[in-house]
C-alpha cells in the first residue's frame, strides 16, 4: 500500500519541497497526501498548491488550550489517513493530545546532532559556539517524536555537517539546509520501504 505522508510545516517549507520533489521523481516511494500549517501565511501552502497537494491551516484560537488545539489538529491530520506525519519546520511543541493519536508515526527533522541544540535557532547557536569555542561540526537528525520532549526521541538518521573556519551564519545555514534536504528524503524512503514490506499491495486477483 502506498505510504501516505502528511507534512506539518510552519513557514518556508524547503524541506517539504525536498519531499515533494523526491516523491515526484521516484526517489521517495511515498505520497505527500496533505500539508497542514499553523500559519495561514506559510509559503509551504504555495509549495503544496504548486504540486497539486491539498494544504490547510489550523491556527490556534485565543481561547483554546494547547491540548484542545492539538486534538483539533490531530482530527484534521487523521482525516488524510497518514502512515507518517512529518514535522518539517513545525515550530510548535505537540502535546500528547496530538501524539497519542499517531503512535510511532510522528517524525521530526532537527538541524543539529542528537542531544545538541534542542529548540529554535539551532544553527545560529552552533555558529556562535564555533566562534566562541571553535566547534568544528554540527549536523542534522531525523527522529521519532514519542512525547513532549523537544527534539528528542529514537534517531532514525543523522549526519554530521562540518563548520568551516570562515563560515558565516549564512554559509553554515546553506550547508545544513542542503544536508537536511538529503537526509529527510533518505530517512522517509527508509521508512516507506519498511512500510511497503510490512503492508504489501494486494495482488489483482486477491
Ligand atoms: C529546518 O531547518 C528545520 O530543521 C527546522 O526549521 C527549519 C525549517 O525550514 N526545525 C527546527 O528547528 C525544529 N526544532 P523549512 O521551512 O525551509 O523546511
Amino acid at each position: 500500500m502506498t505510504t501516505r505522508i502528511v507534512v506539518l510545516a510552519s513557514g518556508n517549507g524547503s524541506n517539504l519541497q525536498a519531499l515533494l520533489d523526491a516523491s515526484a521523481d521516484g526517489r521517495l516511494n511515498a505520497r505527500i497526501v496533505a500539508v497542514v500549517s499553523n500559519n495561514a501565511e506559510a509559503f509551504a501552502h504555495s509549495r503544496a498548491a504548486n504540486s497539486g497537494v491539498p494544504s490547510l491551516s489550523v491556527t490556534k484560537l485565543p481561547d483554546e488550550t494547547r491540548e484542545q488545539y492539538d486534538t483539533r489538529l490531530g482530527e484534521a491530520v487523521a482525516a488524510f489517513q497518514p502512515h507518517f506525519v512529518v514535522l518539517a519546520g513545525w515550530m510548535r511543541i505537540l502535546t500528547m493530545s496530538f501524539l497519542s493519536a499517531f503512535p510511532n508515526q510522528v517524525i521530526n527533522l532537527h538541524p543539529a546532532l542528537p542531544g545538541e541544540f534542542p529548540g529554535t535557532h539551532a544553527i545560529e547557536r552552533a555558529h556562535a559556539e564555533h566562534q566562541q569555542s571553535g566547534l568544528t561540526r554540527t549536523g542534522v537528525m531525523v527522529h521519532y517524536v514519542p512525547d513532549e520532549r523537544v527534539d528528542e526521541g529514537d534517531v532514525i538518521a543523522s549526519v554530521e555537517v562540518p563548520i568551516a573556519p570562515l563560515d558565516s551564519l549564512k554559509t553554515l545555514e546553506a550547508r545544513v539546509h542542503a544536508a537536511e534536504h538529503t537526509l529527510l528524503v533518505q530517512a522517509m524512503q527508509q521508512l516507506a520501504q519498511a512500510h511497503d514490506r510490512n503492508h504489501p499491495a494486494p495482488k489483482p486477483n486477491q
